[in-house]
């Protein structure tokens, strides 16, 4: 497997250290400044002995290098700063994922592409119309990082294990994300056993919120553990082919009521990239505020450079 990570900063680099560790594939590490991405990799493979283990890694500036990968990551563009949404790094991301796209269908065509970059369900679907590659083999990671960010917080709050806790967000990965409470799990349990719907409300909250206060801590740049965590779990759920069920920005035809729009959904990932979208049973205000966000993200989608 050859698995190419467009975007050096702390995100990608990341996601390459994690892909290579875990010994997913030839891990190739992409940035258009001049030897940053080489550095990185270069330092990545000088690790091997330290870690007792042998791992595939290179990087390059030059994006011919992700020629027939089997998998692209693209994490390339400007993080928000304190106080931005992710939407409002629209236009400038756009211009950038333009060109990053026009690359991917020339040297990788047959290669499912998962983006990273921001405003993630917008990025996505200018990633899908760019390439016009299959509704399948383009998807973006989001939902699956906010929910590992609501099983955090729902574990501190109660005091168990976030292993302990199945938790479940879907929609926009951004201002229209909605947690989903009535899905979610303590050790198989409902929350409300455990937690009063107040509390519930307040971790909802958080959640949503979860990428900016991490934003206006850090002071510069956006968070990349988990989201490079997050990345590394969906490529070896393709390269494994687990079929297992992620949150995953996807392409809608139909599904959840929504058409033509890309967002987080439930989703069986496997060899194939999205071998099926899972349709939960939404209760009326989630399914209401769904389509809400969905209409919110067709807006802003006139803006695309389409
Ligand atoms: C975040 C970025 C990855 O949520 O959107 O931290």
């Amino acid at each position: 497997m050859k698995i190419s990570v467009i975007g050096a900063g702390n995100v990608g680099s990341l996601a390459a250290m994690r892909i290579a560790q875990e010994k997913l594939g030839n891990v190739v590490l992409i940035d258009v400044l001049k030897g940053v991405a080489q550095g990185k990799a270069i330092d990545l493979e000088d690790a091997q002995v330290l870690l007792n283990s042998d791992y595939s890694i290179t990087g390059s500036d030059d994006i011919a290098e992700i020629k027939d990968s089997d998998i692209v990551v693209v994490t390339a563009g400007l993080a928000r700063k304190p106080g931005m949404t992710r939407e409002e790094l629209l236009l400038k991301n756009s211009e950038i994922l333009k060109n990053i796209c026009n690359n991917i269908k020339n040297y990788a065509s047959n290669a499912i592409v998962i983006i990273v970059t921001n405003p993630l369900d917008l990025m996505t679907y200018l990633a899908l119309k760019l390439t016009g590659f299959k509704k399948q083999k383009v998807f973006g990671m989001g939902i699956s990082l906010d929910a590992a960010r609501f099983a955090n917080l729902i574990s501190k709050e109660v005091g168990v294990l976030a292993t302990d806790v199945d938790a479940c967000v879907i929609g926009s990965h951004g201002e229209g994300m909605i947690p989903l409470a009535e899905f979610s799990k303590i050790k198989g349990e409902k929350l409300e056993k455990r937690l009063s719907q107040e509390k519930i409300e307040e971790l909802l909250k958080r959640t949503v919120n979860r990428g900016a206060e991490i934003v206006s801590l850090l002071g510069s740049g956006s968070a990349f553990f988990a989201p490079s965590a997050a990345i590394a779990q969906l490529v070896k759920n393709i390269v494994q082919d687990q079929r297992k069920v992620v949150g995953v920005c996807a392409w809608l035809s139909g599904e959840y009521g929504i058409n033509d729009v890309c967002t987080g959904v439930p989703a069986r990932i496997g060899r194939n990239g999205i071998e099926n979208i899972v349709e939960f049973k939404l209760n009326e205000n989630d399914q209401n505020l769904l389509i809400k966000s969905a209409e919110s993200i067709r807006g802003l989608a006139k803006q695309l450079p389409l």
